[in-house]
């Protein structure tokens, strides 16, 4: 059982039942607490210490979890809780040093108890669509048609072992592409190789840089967020690494085989860059089939947005806890008030009037079908973002 927080009613505490898979949702306007509560859950989740946590963090603020959340002491003693850092583990997309700007700063902040891992996705692993929607070009078009081709021919010769002057190597080879097509395609791949995000050499599942004894935090703030999303790409790869890994242990579980892929808590914050409504996003695909499809092999999200308006219906929708801080625009509230179940007694905008306070959230379960106000558990952790 995962403690959110404690009910306002009557002060006793509030769990979520973990022993089943969970979408959980968390919004709030800015500042509200999204995030916060979000730290609350994964250091429940790490304190279990039976499932994998993976905390995609586009603002680069979950890797103080690892100092304790000494400022708010008080808080903490009022509760009957003392301040910790949680062993976290940072995942950085190319090389540490040169994303955060010297040795120096990863030597501070290895001091703080910070492990830095290199992330570096496998071309291989990159779908057709993935590279397409990378450099902003449709699949029909001259380029989409012979990375696609380029790609399915190196998955065939090779497998998963091939990389990215493979593909530049092999799109050459294209008898059937014009010159130009083909000059600017490789061109774009050599740019893309100069973005540190892609392996050069070895495949590596992005499972095997997880750990299950740390908060794994994969920072994306060091990834320009530009037009064409190289954040969606990671998440994408990742959130279908994960899913059919996933998948396959469950598969092996079942049939009594040994499997060493745990149950998987992905959480992330400001989604709807991930999973927008109305607009594509490479990696939308992947967050519907996780929360749609995900419960049966042991996947849960958490997902937070400061706009539930922004967020994908499909994702949205399958909901099976919410966790609302205080809202004030009204397309907002009105999206969340749309998921009102005829449980609740009223309309969820009515509950999320209510809310006085910062960290105060109406929460709802659907597994239990209830609906309260409460106020979430401290910190334990160190948050980040904060002044
Ligand atoms: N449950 C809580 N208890 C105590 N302080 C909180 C709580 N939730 C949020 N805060 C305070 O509010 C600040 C903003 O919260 P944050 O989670 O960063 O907001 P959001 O992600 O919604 O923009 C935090 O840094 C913290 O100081
Ligand atoms: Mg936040």
């Amino acid at each position: 059982m995962l403690r959110v927080g404690r009910n306002l009613e009557n002060d006793e505490d509030v769990y979520i039942d973990d022993s089943k898979s969970r979408v959980i949702v968390v919004c709030g306007k800015r500042g509200s607490g999204k995030s916060y509560s979000m730290g609350t859950l994964a250091e429940e989740l790490v304190l279990q210490g039976k499932s994998l946590a993976v905390v995609v963090d586009p603002m680069g603020i979950f890797h103080t979890m690892s100092q304790p959340n000494e400022p708010q002491n008080e808080l903490l003693w009022s509760w009957g809780m003392n301040a910790r850092g949680f062993a976290t583990r940072l995942l950085v997309p190319g090389n540490p040093v040169e994303r955060y700007g010297g040795e120096d700063v990863i030597k501070e902040m290895e001091k703080r108890d910070v492990e830095f891992k290199s992330l570096e996705l496998n071309p291989s692993d990159v779908s057709p669509e993935g590279w397409c929607e990378t450099f902003g070009f449709g699949v029909n078009d001259p380029m989409g048609i012979a990375i696609t081709k380029a790609h399915l021919k190196c998955k065939k010769k090779w497998g998963n072992n091939f990389f990215i002057p493979d593909l530049i190597d092999v799109i050459g080879s294209d008898s059937r592409a014009g010159s130009t097509t083909k000059d600017a395609l490789s061109n774009k791949l050599d740019i893309a190789q100069t973005w540190g995000m892609f392996s050069e050499g070895t495949y590596r599942s992005l499972l095997d840089v997880l750990s299950m004894d740390h908060i794994n935090v994969l920072d994306l703030s060091v990834i320009h967020s530009g037009r064409y999303g190289r954040r969606p790409l990671f998440v994408s790869t990742l959130v279908r690494d994960l899913f059919s890994r996933r998948s396959i242990a469950r598969r092996r579980e079942e049939l009594e085989l040994s499997s060493d892929v745990p149950r998987i808590w992905l959480f992330i914050d400001e989604a709807h860059q991930f999973a927008p409504s109305g607009k594509s996003s490479l990696a939308k695909e992947g967050i519907i089939r996780w929360v749609k499809e995900g419960r049966q092999p042991g996947l849960s999200m958490v997902i937070a947005s400061q706009q539930p308006s922004a967020l994908d219906m499909e994702v949205l929708s399958q909901w099976d806890v919410i966790l609302s801080h205080s809202m004030t625009t009204r397309v907002d509230k009105s999206a969340l008030n749309a998921l009102t179940k005829d449980y609740m007694g009223s309309e969820l905008k009515v509950f999320i009037e209510k809310i006085a306070r910062t960290g105060e959230a109406v929460f709802v379960d659907d597994f239990e079908e209830r609906s309260l106000m409460i106020k979430v558990a401290p910190r334990r952790s160190r948050p980040g973002g904060s002044e």
